[in-house]
């Protein structure tokens, strides 16, 4: 790859823009206001925007190794509550996808060095779905399963913050749980019941 074909590339992109109105960039830098967080893998093959078609100004994003939400995780939690709090999105999605090489390597017997840290997340997911994902035969439908119950405990880790639970209580704001299918490039909704499990944990979660 020529590094300086990205800078060609983006000239192409900025005559594009300005052909659909010559203020684009004008408009967009008069600040931001997307009504969508997009939590997902830092898998080149899973673009944030692109895959929902979406522009610049849409969504607030924020990527890391297997889209964990983690509670001691400054970077996620400052974008969840930057996010929540102060741009005031009303839809937060966590979106995961099949073929994931974080939730791979959390499946094997590997010391990986730092990542061990952040894959025993993922092996915590795996213990607590354990008795289902067992009964899985077939490695790859284990493996895309695990995918998806990942986005799922992702989810509950999102709904046991406070600025979730305040946003939901004051403006009804909503959490979802989504896959990317790298082999046919559908987005596919897994219908998590939010409310259901909102209701569930607050027993135990209860912030705000
Ligand atoms: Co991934």
């Amino acid at each position: 790859m020529d590094i300086k074909q990205v800078f060609e590339n983006n000239k192409k992109w900025i005559a594009e823009k300005l052909a659909t109105g010559p203020d684009y960039f004008d408009k967009l830098g008069q600040g931001q206001n997307p009504e969508l967080l997009y939590i997902g893998c830092s898998d080149s093959r899973v673009t944030a925007e692109e895959l929902m078609g979406l522009g610049p100004g849409e969504v607030f994003v924020h990527r890391n190794i297997a889209n964990m939400v983690i509670s001691i995780d400054l970077n996620v939690m400052s974008v969840i509550n930057y996010a929540v709090n102060n741009l005031k999105v009303n839809h937060v999605v966590v979106c995961g996808h099949y073929a994931c090489g974080g939730v791979k390597a959390a499946m094997q017997s590997a010391d990986l060095g730092i990542l061990n840290p952040w894959l025993r997340n993922i092996r915590d997911v795996y213990r607590i779905h354990r008795n289902e994902l067992n009964a899985i035969e077939d490695e790859e439908k284990k493996y895309d399963r695990l995918v998806e119950l990942n986005v799922q405990e992702q989810c509950v880790n999102l709904i046991k913050t406070a600025a979730v639970q305040k946003a939901y209580r004051d403006r009804n704001l909503k959490v979802y749980g989504w896959v990317f299918d790298v082999h046919s490039g559908k987005l596919i909704d897994l219908k998590i019941d939010f409310e259901g499990i909102l209701k569930n944990i607050m027993e135990i979660y209860h912030l705000d």
